[in-house]
């Protein structure tokens, strides 16, 4: 009976030593990955738990939400910490005094409803909109905003649906560290806690990147062991201009970098223009955004024809609002030139 208690006491420890120790992360294994940008961003309104379950079930390899914080604390998926384009907020008579104004990190000047002025409870009143024109809006007005706790009990789904291996990863976004820093709020030990708490996130161990265009929060995370991807982007959006970082600084603290499509190829001819190889010389994964069935590149006749331009330049990982078309286009390419690893 005692040795029976102790092999289950054994048993237990094993179980939360190997959630504790294994450090939630990547492997690249040689094939081009679909990320569901903003969940299927395409057809329902985004970063909803619905948008995130019809990218798993599109076939994507992971999930993004990007992340934001309540004023009570909270991790929840926003694209940006303003609430007027993807919610009913203005509809909500009793939050018009909360509408104030924030400088972005881009300078900018916004006057809006932010989420850190909201608690959980009253943000859970809001319902989610689509947030671009010449899409349906029939599914607006039904989904409630999820909490980070909430889309990492996915991971169900992900061990549920492959029975040796998870089927689908995450790719949180930290949204705007700074100006949440300069608000007392600890975005990255939050985020880290959140991860240790979810029990279904702990057990299905599912692959998980993070992303930021803010580097000093990804030095942070790749000091505890996380797969990291830094966001870039040409300084001032001006097509040629500098990257907001380099790729040799990338490469200091980075698992990847993550940059706006065009910086891979060259303006005029489409052609890769070595950004890629470099990237790859310096041991980087590349994972281009945004990837658009409804709004395609200027130049590009397909999407088919954007998104493989994108492989042949280089990208290791493509962003898409419409998983399902990104995954047939990625999986057409994968089966020609999957790398052995
Ligand atoms: O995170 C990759 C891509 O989503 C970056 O752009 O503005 O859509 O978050 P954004
Ligand atoms: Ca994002």
């Amino acid at each position: 009976m005692r040795a029976g208690r102790f092999g289950v006491l054994v048993g237990a420890i094993a179980l939360l030593a190997s959630c504790v120790s294994t450090k939630p992360s990547f492997q690249n294994h040689g094939s081009a990955i679909v990320i569901a940008h903003r969940g299927a961003s395409g057809y329902l309104p985004e970063h909803t738990i619905a948008a995130y379950e019809l990218a798993i079930k599109q076939g994507a390899d992971f999930i993004e939400p990007d992340l934001v914080m309540t004023k009570d604390g909270v991790l929840v998926a926003r694209h940006d910490p303003y609430l007027s384009d993807s919610t009913d907020v203005a509809d909500h008579l009793e939050f018009a005094d909360r509408k104030t104004t924030v400088v972005s990190p881009e300078g900018e000047e916004l006057t809006d409803w932010f989420v850190w002025d909201f608690t959980l409870a009253e943000l859970k009143t809001l319902r989610a909109r689509q947030v671009r024109e010449g899409r349906t809006k029939a599914a607006d007005g039904q989904h409630t905003i999820p909490t980070f706790g909430e889309i990492l009990s996915l991971s169900d789904l992900a061990c549920k649906t492959a029975k040796s291996k998870p089927s689908f990863g995450f790719y949180p976004e930290l949204k705007w560290p700074s100006a949440h820093k300069a608000r007392g709020f600890d975005m990255a030990g939050t985020f880290k806690a959140e991860l240790a708490r979810s029990t279904n996130y702990n057990i299905c161990k599912a692959p998980l990147i993070v992303q930021s265009f803010e580097d000093w929060i990804l030095k942070d995370l790749k000091n505890d062991g996380y797969f990291v991807v830094q966001l870039v982007f040409p300084v001032g959006w001006i097509p040629g201009a500098q990257p907001s970082y380099t790729l040799e600084h990338v490469a200091t603290y980075a698992d990847g970098v993550g940059p706006y499509y065009l910086m891979l190829l060259d303006l005029e001819t489409k052609a890769p223009n070595g950004y890629a190889e470099r990237a790859a010389s310096l041991g980087l994964d590349v994972h281009i955004w945004t990837m658009r069935d409804d709004a395609l590149g200027s130049g590009f006749s397909s999407i088919d024809e954007q998104i493989k331009t994108m492989l042949d330049a280089g990208a290791t990982g493509v962003f898409a609002d419409f998983p399902d078309t990104a995954r047939r286009i990625v999986d057409d390419w994968n089966k020609v030139h999957q790398k052995d690893h």
